[in-house]
């Protein structure tokens, strides 16, 4: 038995006509999510096949980081995706995945609450990360032969480890009440299915003024991998634009921020 329950899942899902969620491998334990969706995609598994797991042993955030999650207090899944994206092209996914989960996320936390995009891929919700994306592809020469969206979504976890006391958050933390995980996937799918069009259609100006709404960092003082300054928005190619400590504006393709204002 699983505490994610995948027959009320397919129940769900086959009210929708989506792609995204089928076939559907549910696991009380899994390594890594990531893990078990990029087998699949190396063995040629379809566009929608998705894992979820109840807890992870191994599973990682960027950067080599790990991934917390305890048994039942969050959502782990990852999304097999086919997307008719170039390779140039595939630093739009986290971004889209990230507003995909920003505005899911927008209807389950109090309405006091705010919910922002770090970039590249955090959710944060009253400053705090409630949700992390792990986007990791695989090439074909210049196009995209899979890319594998792995959430991480924090509902009622209300301890966390030393190290993410004051940085992370949940649903619940916040005082919001944590929705059916079976619904609220169906729910991330729907929205990820969209944004996911909207970029292959139209490319990342489609979702510009959405990012920039959402922009956590516009404005603050950040520290990325070293690089001290103030972030200024994206540019129309998903970088952050910081203008450092010298006045110059640099533009960096992927980093670690660190918010130094708070
Ligand atoms: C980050 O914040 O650095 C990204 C975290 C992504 C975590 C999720 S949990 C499900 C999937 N499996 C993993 O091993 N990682 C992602």
């Amino acid at each position: 038995m699983t505490i994610f329950d995948a027959a009320r899942f397919r129940e769900l899902w086959q009210r929708h006509d989506l792609a995204l969620g089928s076939p559907l491998t549910v696991l009380g334990t899994a390594t890594s999510t990531n893990d078990l969706a990029l087998e699949a995609a190396r063995a040629g598994a379809a566009h929608g096949a998705t894992f979820v797991a109840d807890q992870q042993t191994e599973g990682r955030g960027r950067q080599g980081r790990r991934w917390f999650g305890a048994a039942g207090e969050s959502l782990l899944f990852s999304c097999l995706t086919r997307p008719a994206l170039r390779t140039s092209e595939a630093t739009s996914l986290p971004l889209a995945a990230g507003l995909a989960l920003r505005e899911v996320l927008s209807r389950h936390v109090p309405p006091d609450v705010v919910v922002e995009l770090k970039w590249p891929n955090d959710v944060l919700a009253s400053r705090k990360k409630i949700c992390g994306v792990l986007v990791e592809t695989q090439l074909q020469g210049s196009q995209l032969a899979a890319a594998v969206i792995g959430v991480g979504l924090n509902l009622r976890t209300t301890s966390f480890p030393d190290e993410l006391l004051g940085s992370a958050t949940s649903i619940v933390a916040l005082g919001g009440v944590a929705p059916e995980p079976e619904a609220l996937l169906l729910e991330v799918l729907l929205e990820l299915t969209r944004y996911l069009e909207l970029v292959q259609k139209s490319g990342l100006p489609a979702l510009a003024v959405e990012l920039d709404r959402h922009d956590a960092l516009k404005g603050r003082l950040v520290d990325i991998d070293g690089l001290k300054g103030r972030a200024r928005g994206l540019d129309p190619c998903g970088r952050l634009i910081v203008v450092d400590e010298l006045g110059v504006e640099r533009r960096v393709v992927s980093g670690h921020v660190i918010l130094l204002d708070g």
